[in-house]
């Protein structure tokens, strides 16, 4: 490890300062010297890690710090600028390698190699140096040129390392930190389609609210808190650490620090977002099953964002004895569950479509999103003006046999494999990546019925009475 900051003395307490204090401190506390990270240190994380080393291991986990690094994302902008003669430009680097970009080390990606590692990705000094917010999409954020890390710490204290200020763009407590986050995790592609859309679906979702029993901003939810010293230097207070690993969907698919760790942290996510009901009303010779999912945690929809390129979808098995007597959505590993002939499929998700009406993959293809997905959570209870039942409903028919039993769960791969079976035919991406997309299964979804294990009510979707899990 480098050393920026000589050891300090326990018994010099860190002077407590406010932002304008540390200027006067520069001028004036020639006794103490602050060591600054010069304007290149600044740049790297690695330099961050000396005082703030857990900070760095959880950000080097993370899709921002893998963001320009992701093989699926190096494949699509190469494609991207060979089928559009380089008009797609620094459009995907303007978020996925924002501070290359800035740098003037890229314009479009397609050199991204030659970029030390350092500066490729969504990095500490790009979020921190943030000052301003200057639309809703497409990263409209203005970066200070000042070398200031900017944070929601109100007192920090200034010992050392770089200058620091209060910023109420990364305070989780301001419904302003939602757009520093949102405006990058909402695209509108060059031809004007709003293709991802979670600033959106949060600015029209109850947590986007001067309530602040009801506000939850991106950071909220994203970022939790545990009590801790957030820099590793002499005296430095407990406050709240806020976790920088941000598990979402996506993994890494190539070796990449804290894999395991951030794979794990995934499934954690995934498996408390839905829950999930199955009523069935039993016929016979058959029976109808009716399947409610609900968005439990997430703050916008579900699946949001790539929501064109995820896979969320519905396995559901009926039985009767040892035999199955009907299934819906029943994948094998590695097949892709696009192409399921199964025209009951329950499969969430945006699909795209390109100007003469054909399922398109590629942004710059993209015409037209149709939206199957599920609706953020509602505040408002039962009963009251303005309620949205959060349930979405399906109903499946089994004809033949009564099932004695109906096993359900949900299933989701961050990207479809039909996407990376594009991009692999077109010979920009290597298999091996496509093999090492996972399918994750989401714990919180999974119910097994039998009439024993079921109570009778009324279902939401017919309003009828049947058999339903859980109680
Ligand atoms: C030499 C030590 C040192 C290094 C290196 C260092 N920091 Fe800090 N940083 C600190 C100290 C000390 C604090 C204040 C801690 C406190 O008040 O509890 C701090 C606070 C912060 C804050 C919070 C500011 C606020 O007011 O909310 C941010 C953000 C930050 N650092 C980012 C970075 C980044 C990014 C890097 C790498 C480019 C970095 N730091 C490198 C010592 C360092
Ligand atoms: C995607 C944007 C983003 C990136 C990238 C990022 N941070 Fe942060 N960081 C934040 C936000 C937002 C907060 C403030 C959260 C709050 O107070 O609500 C924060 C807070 C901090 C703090 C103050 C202590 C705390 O936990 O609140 C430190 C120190 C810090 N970050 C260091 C780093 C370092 C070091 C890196 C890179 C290794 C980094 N950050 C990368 C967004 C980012
Ligand atoms: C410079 C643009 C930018 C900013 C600012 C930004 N992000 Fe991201 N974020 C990205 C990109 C690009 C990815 C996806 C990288 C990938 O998967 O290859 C990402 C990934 C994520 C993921 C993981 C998504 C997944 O499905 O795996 C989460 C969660 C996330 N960001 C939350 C946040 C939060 C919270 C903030 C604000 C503190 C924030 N981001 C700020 C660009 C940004
Ligand atoms: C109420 C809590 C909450 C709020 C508020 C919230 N999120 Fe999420 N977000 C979640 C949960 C839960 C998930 C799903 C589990 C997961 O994938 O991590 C999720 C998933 C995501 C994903 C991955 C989505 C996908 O399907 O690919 C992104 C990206 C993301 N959030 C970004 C944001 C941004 C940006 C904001 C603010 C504009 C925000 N979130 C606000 C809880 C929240
Ligand atoms: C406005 C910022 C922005 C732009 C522009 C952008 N991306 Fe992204 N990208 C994101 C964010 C944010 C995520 C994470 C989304 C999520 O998890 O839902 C992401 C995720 C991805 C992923 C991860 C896997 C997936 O699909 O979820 C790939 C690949 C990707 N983008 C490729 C591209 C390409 C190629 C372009 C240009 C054609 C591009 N992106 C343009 C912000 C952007």
């Amino acid at each position: 490890m480098r050393t920026l900051h000589e050891p300090r003395d326990r018994d010099r307490a860190p002077t407590i300062l406010g932002v304008l204090g540390l200027a006067l401190c520069l001028a004036a506390c020639d006794d103490e010297p602050a060591p600054l990270l010069t304007a290149e240190q600044l740049l790297d994380p690695a330099a961050c890690a000396e005082c703030h080393p857990t900070h760095y291991q959880e950000w080097r986990g993370s899709m921002h710090a893998y963001a320009a690094e992701d093989p699926v994302f190096r494949a699509m902008n190469a494609r991207g600028q060979r089928e559009t003669n380089g008009a797609l430009g620094d459009f995907c680097v303007q978020c996925h390698a924002p501070m290359a970009l800035r740098l003037g080390l890229t314009t479009d990606g397609t050199d991204l190699d030659d970029v030390p590692q350092h500066l490729q990705g969504v990095t500490c000094v790009f979020c921190h140096t943030v000052d301003a917010v200057e639309g809703t999409h497409n990263n409209p954020l203005r970066l200070a040129d000042d070398g200031v890390m900017r944070g929601g710490v109100r007192d920090p204290i200034q010992v050392g390392g770089h200058a620091m200020a209060y910023s109420p763009l990364h305070d989780r407590h301001d419904l302003r930190s939602s757009a520093l986050c949102g405006s990058c995790h909402d695209v509108v592609t060059p031809a004007g389609v709003h293709l991802e859309r979670t600033y959106a679906e949060w600015l029209d979702s109850p947590f986007n609210s001067d309530d602040p029993d009801q506000r939850t901003t991106c950071n909220d939810c994203h970022m939790p808190g545990r009590r801790s010293a957030i820099a590793d230097v002499d005296g430095a207070p407990i406050r709240r650490h806020h976790d920088h690993s941000m598990p979402g969907v996506d993994v890494a698919l190539t070796p990449w620090p804290e894999m395991q760790a951030q794979r794990a942290l995934v499934q954690r996510e995934l498996d408390t977002m839905i829950v999930s009901e199955v009523c069935v009303v039993p016929r016979s010779g058959g029976a109808e099953v009716e399947v409610y999912l609900e968005n439990l945690t997430a703050g916008h929809s579900i699946p949001s964002g790539a929501a064109h390129d995820r896979r969320l979808w519905v396995e559901l098995i009926a039985s009767a004895g040892d035999e199955t007597i009907y299934s819906s959505g029943v994948v094998a590993d590695g097949e892709p569950v696009a192409y399921l002939p199964d025209p009951d499929l329950w499969l969430l998700r945006d699909t795209a479509y390109d100007a003469q009406g054909d399922v398109a993959h590629m942004f710059w293809d993209i015409a037209r999103v149709e939206s199957d997905v599920l609706p953020s959570p509602t505040l408002v209870p039962p009963g009251s003006p303005g309620y949205v039942n959060p349930h979405v409903g399906r109903r499946y028919v089994v004809i033949g046999e009564t099932p004695d039993r109906v096993d359900l769960r949900l299933r989701m791969r961050p990207i479809g494999l039909d996407v990376l079976d594009d991009l692999v035919d077109s010979g920009d991406l290597a298999p091996s990546v496509r093999d090492a997309m996972p399918t994750f299964d989401l714990a919180a979804s999974v119910q097994t019925w039998t009439m024993d294990a079921a109570t009778l009510r009324v279902t939401p979707l017919a309003g009828r009475e049947a058999w339903c899990v859980p109680q």
